[in-house]
């Protein structure tokens, strides 16, 4: 069997997917291809979408900006994505388009490897931000049996929306940045997941570390630049650090476990994205 996957979204060409599922197919002896299949602003969703139906895909990825624009084309939304509200991976099922959402999974994946102890003791962590990446962190932790997660953002609103979906048990605090930093000893993990510090050079950062204890892991989900002034300073302090790349493998292992049901080692490639990116 020949599979067929792609990543559909607006602008691609410079996208890491083909790179990373290609090393998949590669690895698992399977056979197949991933296209860019680029939809620009100027051509009609609907037509386009409509031709990715019948031309049969086994499945594709969905980035910015067509994470939320397909959920009405799909047949299915899978819990998580449905919580979510954003779609990043949809499974051709005999014909039925099954829409999921494998950030927030796949950034567990990735953290519980590197740093297994935040899943064994009674773990606070704390999220900074509440997109749709945030949200997808928030339920994969709760998954996974944290119960102490607190979010901090600049609109507590959005944060305070998260919150009420959590679920019995989760004990889930609201706070604005300023107060983040004034408490941020008291956590354990500290996730940093908005797009402050992604521009390229840039001194920017979210919240300051300046109380940061520094036995606690400190995680950022930009990838590019591989490392950001947050994780920096947070290494500064001598912090354990935990790079966004690796969010973009896992997310994509368990995107490719879904298309093909082959669950791909991450193995040496996490050391091959790093140099790619660096
Ligand atoms: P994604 O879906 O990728 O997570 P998003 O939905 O655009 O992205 O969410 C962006 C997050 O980054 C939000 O938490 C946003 O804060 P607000 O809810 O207050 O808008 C946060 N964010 C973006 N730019 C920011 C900035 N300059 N300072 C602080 N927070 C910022």
């Amino acid at each position: 069997m020949q599979f067929r996957l792609g990543l559909i979204g607006h602008p691609i060409q410079h996208s890491l997917s083909p790179w990373i599922h290609n090393q998949f197919l590669e690895k698992s002896g399977l056979t197949g291809t991933y296209s860019l299949i680029e939809i620009t602003p100027e051509d009609s969703f609907t037509r386009e979408l409509e031709k990715l139906k019948s031309s049969g895909l086994h499945g594709f990825n969905v980035t910015v900006p067509y994470k939320q624009k397909i959920i009405p084309y799909l047949d299915q939304l899978e819990w998580k994505a449905e919580v979510t509200g954003a779609v990043n991976t949809v499974v051709n099922q005999n014909g039925k388009w099954v829409g999921y959402n494998t950030d927030g999974t796949g950034y567990v994946r990735g953290l519980k490897e590197q740093y297994p102890s935040v899943f064994e003791a009674a773990c606070k962590v704390l999220i900074i931000g509440a997109g749709g990446a945030a949200r997808g962190i928030y339920q994969a932790l709760i998954a996974e049996g944290l119960s102490y997660i607190d979010i901090a953002n600049r609109t507590t609103e959005s944060a305070e929306a998260i919150a009420q979906k959590g679920s019995d048990g989760v004990q889930t605090n609201v706070l604005g940045l300023q107060e983040a930093e004034e408490v941020l000893g008291h956590y354990n993990l500290i996730i940093q997941t908005t797009a402050v510090g992604m521009k390229p050079n840039t001194e920017e950062q979210i919240i300051s570390l300046e109380q940061l204890n520094e036995d606690s892991i400190v995680s950022d989900i930009i990838y590019q630049p591989l490392t950001t002034k947050f994780l920096q300073t947070a290494r500064r302090k001598g912090a354990h650090v935990h790079y966004g790349h690796t969010m973009l493998l896992y997310q994509a292992q368990y995107a490719f476990q879904l298309w093909t049901s082959y669950n791909i080692p991450i193995g040496d490639l996490k050391q091959q994205l790093k140099t790619l990116l660096e």
